[in-house]
Formats: structure tokens, sequence, C-alpha cells
């Protein structure tokens, strides 16, 4: 358990898989194999863009929550492709993630924008769940921190008005789908250097203690329990095993 201070949050993350009638089966097994004893961990799925109305309506009346994968900061207008935090508001969202690692490599996405995706993910009552993490160069050079510091503070910079309605997930991009995933002591490490920063920031401060700080990066049934006992991880962001939803389910009573 994470330190017995924060309930956890398991999340998944389908990124650009599954149609609506697997999206459909997948929330059936998963609403009906849930503990109903829903109190122990938070749980969210994040589909892409088409699939949300069957999600949402599948989901309707369960304890899971759903989100989008990305968002524009705009609010509205001529943004071929994008979507904004109101149609994602409204097509029952109530969770974004912001700079997925995947959005920053395929589409260019600076730290800078990132914040100010954030900062639209609020506006629009959506709890943005910020995405950083070192890649593996970056990680043998010995900038891991500095990496996360830059990203983190970048992210932040245009949340001035509820700056602690936010949650972070740390992905090291070495991690992600690629089956090597962070040791407990590695993601630890960087958890607890996430939560130090956030402790010595104006706005935020003593909030730190309570923010949830995920871990992403290859999460399986097996290395999910190591991790959750780690002080300062809170949950995971699972991208490849949430697809199952029977993998996806354990990693959820793994982390109880
Ligand atoms: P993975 O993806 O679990 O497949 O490594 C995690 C993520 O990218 O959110």
């Amino acid at each position: 358990m994470s330190g017995g201070r924060r309930r956890p949050l398991v999340a998944g993350n389908w990124k650009m898989n599954l149609l609506q009638a697997e999206a459909a089966v997948w929330c059936r097994a998963l609403r009906s194999d849930l503990p109903t004893s829903k109190a122990a961990v938070g749980v969210a799925v994040f589909p892409s863009f088409p699939l949300l109305p069957v999600v949402a309506r599948e989901l309707t009346g369960s304890s899971i929550a759903v989100g989008g994968q990305d968002l524009h900061p705009a609010e509205k207008g001529a943004h071929t492709g994008d979507v904004s935090g109101a149609q994602l508001a409204d097509a029952g969202c109530t969770w974004v993630l912001c700079g997925h690692s995947e959005r920053r490599r395929d589409h260019g996405e600076s730290d800078e924008l990132v914040g100010r995706k954030a900062a639209a993910a609020l506006r629009h009552g959506l709890t943005p769940l910020i995405c950083l993490g070192e890649t593996r160069d970056e990680r043998q050079a010995g900038r891991t921190f500095e990496v996360l510091e830059r990203q983190l503070r970048a992210a932040l910079a245009p949340l001035d008005s509820r700056p602690v309605g936010f949650a972070l997930a740390y992905e090291p991009v070495w991690a992600i789908g690629t089956g090597e995933t962070a040791t407990p002591e590695i993601a630890q490490e960087a958890h607890a250097f996430l939560r130090r920063l956030l402790a010595g920031l104006e706005g935020v401060g003593p909030a730190a203690e309570g923010l949830s700080l995920l871990y992403g990066g290859s999460v399986t049934p097996d290395s999910a329990p190591g991790l959750i006992a780690q002080a300062d991880i809170d949950g995971f962001l699972v991208g490849g095993a949430s697809l199952d939803p029977r993998n996806f389910l354990a990693i959820i009573r793994g982390s109880g």
C-alpha cells in the first residue's frame, strides 16, 4: 500500500487500440468482476476518442472513471483533428492525459504545450494526468532528475488558479511498451524526487503529500505489488496490460 496516505488509482491507457464492440465487452467484463468494495482502489480508463460514447455508456453508474488521451488547449475553433476539453467533458470524461511520451514523440509536443493542455483541462473540470519521464539516453547521461524537473515545472507553470487538482504519471520512456519495468527502487527514487519538488513549489507545498503519483511503463500483475509497496507510488498508468480486463483486474487487486 502506498504509505496509507493516498487512495491508490489504477488507470488503463488503451492507446490506439480496440473497436466499439471490443470496448463494450471490456467494460462489461471489468464491471462484473470489479470488487464491489470499491473504496480500496480508484479505477480509470482512457479510450481513444471514438470509443468514449460506448465506454461512458457501458460504465454509467459504476465507480470507474473515464478520461481522454489528449486535448487541445483552445476552447474550440479551427483545429482539425483535435478535441477540446469541453467535448471531452460532454462525452463523460472526468480525466485527461496530458503530455504522454507518445504525444511528445509522435506530435512534437513541447513541455510548454503540455502545461497549456493541463490548464485547459482544469478550466473544463477535467483532472489532468500529467505524464513525464526520461529517455534511456537521458538516464544513461545522468540527466533524469534534470529532465523531470524541467518537464514538471513547465507543465505546472500555467496552473496558477487551482494548482493541486492534478495527478502525475512518472513514465520512463525506456520502460513504456518494452517489457522492461522500472525496478521498485528506481521508480520510488523518481517519485520521491517529484514529491519533494512539488512540496517546494509555490501553491502546492504541503498539498504535495496528497497528490497521486502514478508509475507507468510495462506494469504487469506480477510487477504491480512490488511497486505499490513503495512509499511514493500511488498507483499505475497501464498500457499493454490494460487491454485484457483480466490482467487489468489483477493489477487493481494487487494495488489495494
Ligand atoms: P505500457 O504503457 O504499460 O504498455 O508500457 C504505459 C503507458 O504508456 O501509459
